[in-house]
């Protein structure tokens, strides 16, 4: 008789969720946000542009995937465990949206997934391992950088690109619910010289990830 092993299972499902982060195919719960918007003309520039910032956004929401593994599988409290579960679904639907509009609009995913995964994964442990007021301090910060980089993102996307525009506008939305849930569940104040280290990642990332 085969046993009954809950920790493989478990971690059978935690890796098939890696390699979907890392390879483009999650599948999104809720309608993506561009849905029914029209196409707009665009020239070739405001395409490519697009596509790099929407390649950005899937590394991001990459780098939330494994964070929010990690720090689920850390988190002590059960309420704290449920919140960071529901934010990680609403995270996999700005996964999937992010990945199927840097298809729609001609580019490719980031060659550095894997690497940008393993990163955030390590980073969500160990914010874990600090307790539930660190894990979420950590988890707020991460999402007030993500909400403030996409009003970035907004600002540099073509007006007349209404489907990128849904997506980037729907999951800052997200992004702000998901700090305040963070907050609200009793996060710490983060040092700043901990906030600006977090702010250099950030930047170091996208740089990259705009390129490669
Ligand atoms: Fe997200
Ligand atoms: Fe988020």
């Amino acid at each position: 008789m085969i046993p009954d092993l809950p920790g493989v299972d478990r971690l059978i499902t935690e890796f098939d969720r890696a390699l979907r982060a890392v390879a483009g195919v999650h599948h999104a719960e809720r309608p993506n946000p561009s849905a029914g918007l029209p196409e707009a003309e665009m020239s070739a520039e405001s395409r490519d542009e697009a596509a790099a910032l929407m390649r950005v956004n899937h590394v991001g929401e990459v780098c939330a995937q494994a964070l929010y593994q990690g720090q689920a599988l850390t988190a002590r409290n059960p309420d704290t465990r449920e919140s960071l579960r529901k934010a990680a679904q609403e995270e996999a639907d700005h996964l999937a949206w992010s990945a199927e509009r840097v298809r729609d609009l001609g580019g490719r995913l980031s060659l550095l997934n894997p690497v940008w995964y393993a990163g955030s994964l390590a980073l969500g442990i160990g914010a874990g391992l600090l307790g539930d007021r660190w894990n979420l301090a950590f988890l707020a910060e991460t999402e007030r950088q993500v909400e403030a980089h996409l009003d970035g993102h907004l600002q540099r996307l073509s007006v007349e690109d209404a489907r990128t525009r849904a997506i980037v506008e729907t999951m800052r939305d997200d992004e702000a619910r998901h700090r305040e849930t963070a907050i609200g569940l009793g996060a710490a104040e983060l040092p700043s010289v901990v906030r600006s280290a977090m702010r250099g990642m950030a930047r170091i990332m996208t740089t990259l990830a705009y390129r490669i």
